[in-house]
């Protein structure tokens, strides 16, 4: 066998074992991070927000959200493959939106344990608290 091969193989075998540590630390409840996503409606008075939510393994199903209301959820993230992706739909009135509420590679510097969202007619803002300060991450399309 070429040398190159020998060498993709060792790295996938060695890929493989690291997958499988890190599958026994998340059954084990070791080196994995919890995180909570939590979006409050700050759209208005009577403006209700709909959303829906996901992830690859996880439906959270359609939640109306009334003015001031949150909707939140507890996940963990894998530490040593911080690949986990949560995206939502939104609509409120005839304005509609979808965009990622928590990628581990993006947020997990930025908002630490707590992923808060702020939805608003302006857009969608989440709290960076590396920074200390609310980003304006989405704008609606139109
Ligand atoms: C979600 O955010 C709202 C608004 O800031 C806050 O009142 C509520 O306590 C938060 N809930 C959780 C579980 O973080």
């Amino acid at each position: 066998m070429a040398k190159a091969s020998v060498a993709l193989l060792m790295i996938l075998s060695l890929l493989l074992l690291l997958s499988e540590c890190s599958l026994a630390f998340d059954t084990l409840g070791m080196d994995v991070p919890k995180r909570v996503v939590n979006i409050t409606n700050y759209l208005g008075p009577n403006i209700v927000l709909t959303l829906h939510c996901k992830s690859n393994d996880d439906d959270l199903g359609k939640h109306d959200l009334s003015f001031e209301n949150s909707f939140h959820w507890e996940f963990k993230s894998n530490a040593l493959f911080p690949n986990t992706v949560f995206y939502c739909y939104m609509w409120w009135q005839d304005v509609y939106g979808s965009f990622d509420v928590y990628k581990a590679q993006r947020d997990d510097e930025r908002c630490g344990d707590k992923c808060w969202w702020r939805i608003k007619q302006t857009g969608a803002f989440s709290f960076d608290e590396s920074k200390d300060r609310w980003d304006l991450m989405y704008i609606w399309q139109k």
